[in-house]
């Protein structure tokens, strides 16, 4: 069941757990997360960068593919389609092509001028019943080819970002996107605190999810964090699958080799199980198993 992303998380938020967006690439990812959702009964967010949205052949071929995937799967578990870190003309451009939740990345710009945009996004999401996130303080590391330094959030900036309206709030405490480093130093829980007082109880979106220790994440969630995104952590375990079949031989091409493993549907199909292992674990950390029933 398609549908922005408001209510889930205000649900989340007052229950102290968190939902997933985990990204999509193609249809065996799309059709991976959706499943898993649906066995346990989980809310999900389907995150698209805009590099990825260009890959798969634009947002509307997004768009249609998980509007049919959902309904031809059978999915009754509540999904939102939200544009990652969407850049002002992708959010207007997801907006028309049927995304049901956007997050505009103004992080960039200045101050008035990521209150400006973020102001017009938000009059224009709402207007066509979707829900959106604004960041404030850039998220570390590199996603899509946009590098980002790993600020704290200012407060009262995010105080000014969320009254303006929107839905959930991206705010950096530390957290970056990829691999974290070996000296990395872990949430700012001090910083979250602040932030969460300073925006009256909207609730927060974790970037950068692969990688926190798990007691971090807990924490993070406890505090405030009710939408963790996770991105590398699928790529790493579908590459790992893949890479290891085709290690031991499976999609060799020789007429010895009678089970065809080159087959594109048994080639993606380690990848495809990996992904779905990594989601379950990673809903069930975050605590919104059986949470769809809430929502219905
Ligand atoms: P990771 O790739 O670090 O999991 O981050 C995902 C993310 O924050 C998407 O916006």
């Amino acid at each position: 069941m398609l549908v922005n992303a408001t209510r889930m998380l205000r649900k989340a938020h007052e229950g102290h757990y968190a939902v997933g967006q985990f990204n999509i690439n193609n249809l065996e990812w799309t059709k991976a997360i959706l499943l898993t959702a649906e066995e346990l009964k989980s809310p999900v967010i389907l995150g698209v960068s805009e590099g990825a949205a260009k890959y798969m052949g634009g947002f509307k071929v997004v768009a249609a593919m998980v509007k049919a995937l959902d309904e031809c799967l059978g999915i009754t578990v509540p999904v939102a389609l939200h544009l990652d870190h969407g850049t002002y003309e992708g959010a207007k451009a997801c907006v028309a092509a049927g995304f049901t939740s956007i997050m505009f990345d103004g992080s960039h710009y200045p101050f008035e001028e990521n209150v400006a945009k973020t102001t017009e996004l938000i009059n224009l999401a709402h207007d066509h019943g979707l829900s959106i996130e604004a960041e404030v303080g850039s998220i570390g590391g590199t996603e899509d080819g946009v590098t980002g330094n790993g600020e704290i959030a200012d407060p009262e900036e995010c105080a000014k970002i969320a009254a303006l309206g929107v839905d959930f709030l991206a705010a950096g405490i530390g957290n970056i996107h990829g691999i974290y480093p070996a000296n990395w130093n872990g949430l700012h829980f001090d910083a979250l605190e602040k932030i969460q007082k300073a925006t009256g109880g909207i609730p927060l979106v974790l970037h950068g999810g692969t990688g926190i220790p798990d007691d971090q994440i807990k924490h993070a969630i406890k505090d405030g964090m009710s939408k963790i995104n996770v991105n590398t952590d699928c790529q790493l375990v579908f590459a790992e699958a893949t890479i290891k079949y085709c290690a031991e031989g499976k999609a060799d091409p020789t007429a010895e080799n009678k089970a065809k493993g080159y087959d594109p549907r048994k080639l993606l199909k380690p990848g495809f199980l990996a992904i779905q292992a990594k989601v379950k674990e990673k809903m069930e950390l975050f605590g919104s198993v059986g949470k769809a029933a809430d929502l219905l």
